[in-house]
């Protein structure tokens, strides 16, 4: 038989905490027996409701009907019983909302023994890549790795690199000026750097001699793109100063670096060339790796083909930065500089440089 809420007559102590008793076992039993969210609903405004609900009643029979004597106890009590209904209501709830979302997560069970599905893994970009070889067989002969500013003034780009105003080997590197520089000095004015030797300057302008460094990096050139030329491309510039640095010393240095780089057959030949900042300059030359020297089309039957630039560091150079501890009486050094893409083109059998730019997935999964 369901409770329903006594009338009093007696309220006595003895027969009021009868009456608490019966309640609070209705209250459990009927807690109990909730099983569902719908249960709990009834359950709540059988005993909660403002209309009726049970709490409602005990107010209208027990409390308000009490006799002036009595009604202090009776209305403890019925507060006391107001908390413990709360309390069982909001503790059932809890319970329900526990075990259906113990039925949402069932409903949202996977299958963890499914097989995954696998990211595509990137991989370096084979410009990347080289220039990075390449920095490497330098760090392992104890260089360090410098970079420098893409936008250059004309004295770090040309005229510290003893390229004086107006000397026709400015013209060689086809230089893209930034615009609206008319007014300052022609040393200060702005341009994109058209090769990594201006971080040639910047580090000995950091650092006394001794100093052996690599700097990688991305230079900018007024070319038209072809099959052989970008306006942006990577060199890695090399540059090592110290007491009695000589041309040997330059020629073992090289000749181990493409040898590493290319695989230890290769031979290395040093040929007359033309730099301001080097003198002598020369331009390395290794055997063919195509034909091993016999002559090809890829060495337009040469046997060789040209990699790099080089040369002893022209005084001129250490004019510029003398004050830092660059006598060039005292001192000397060697510089050299190579371009990554063509290095890349050659190693890997790439006909055009275009191929690095456009992002095709089909040729660059070919060097993960
Ligand atoms: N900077 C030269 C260029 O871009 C390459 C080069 C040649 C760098 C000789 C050097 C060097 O350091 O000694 O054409």
């Amino acid at each position: 038989m369901a409770y329903t809420v006594p009338k009093l007559d007696d309220y006595s102590p003895a027969s009021l905490d009868k009456a608490v008793q019966e309640l609070l076992t209705a209250l459990r039993q009927e807690a109990d027996a909730i099983g569902s969210e719908n249960d709990w609903k009834e359950f709540r405004d059988r005993w909660m409701a403002r209309k009726n609900g049970i709490l409602t009643q005990v107010n209208d029979l027990w409390l308000k009907a009490a006799p002036g004597p009595s009604k202090r106890d009776v209305g403890g009590r019925v507060n006391q019983l107001k908390g413990q209904v709360e309390q069982a209501v909001e503790a059932a709830q809890q319970r329900t909302s526990g075990s259906s979302s113990k039925a949402r997560l069932e409903s949202e069970r996977i299958d963890i023994t499914l097989p995954g599905i696998h990211p595509v893994l990137g991989a370096e970009h084979p410009v990347i890549k080289t220039m990075n070889e390449i920095v490497n067989v330098f760090r392992a002969m104890g260089y360090s790795v410098a970079e420098g500013p893409e936008i250059e003034t004309d004295y770090f780009n040309f005229e510290a690199l003893n390229f004086p105003p107006n000397h026709p080997a400015r013209d060689t590197q086809d230089t893209l000026f930034v615009a609206g520089q008319e007014k300052k000095q022609q040393r200060d004015r702005l341009l994109l750097r058209t090769h990594t030797s201006p971080v040639q300057i910047h580090a000995m302008e950091k650092q006394p001699p001794p100093i052996r460094v690599v700097v990688p990096g991305k230079v900018h050139r007024a070319d038209t793109a072809d099959a052989t030329h970008s306006p942006i491309f990577h060199q890695v510039e090399g540059l090592a100063v110290d007491t009695n640095i000589t041309f040997s010393d330059l020629k073992g240095t090289l000749d181990h670096a493409m040898k590493a780089l290319f695989g230890s057959n290769v031979k290395t030949r040093f040929y007359p060339s033309f730099f301001p900042f080097t003198e002598p300059s020369a331009d390395v030359q290794v055997t063919c790796f195509k034909c091993g020297g016999k002559g090809c089309r890829l060495c337009k039957m040469s046997g060789w083909i040209e990699l790099l630039g080089c040369g002893m560091v022209d005084p001129g150079v250490f004019k510029f930065v003398e004050k830092n501890g660059y006598d060039a009486q005292k001192i000397s050094g060697f510089a050299f500089g190579m371009g990554v893409e063509r290095i890349t083109m050659l190693k890997y059998g790439i006909d055009d440089i275009q191929l690095f730019y456009q992002g095709d997935v089909r040729f660059l999964q070919q060097f993960a």
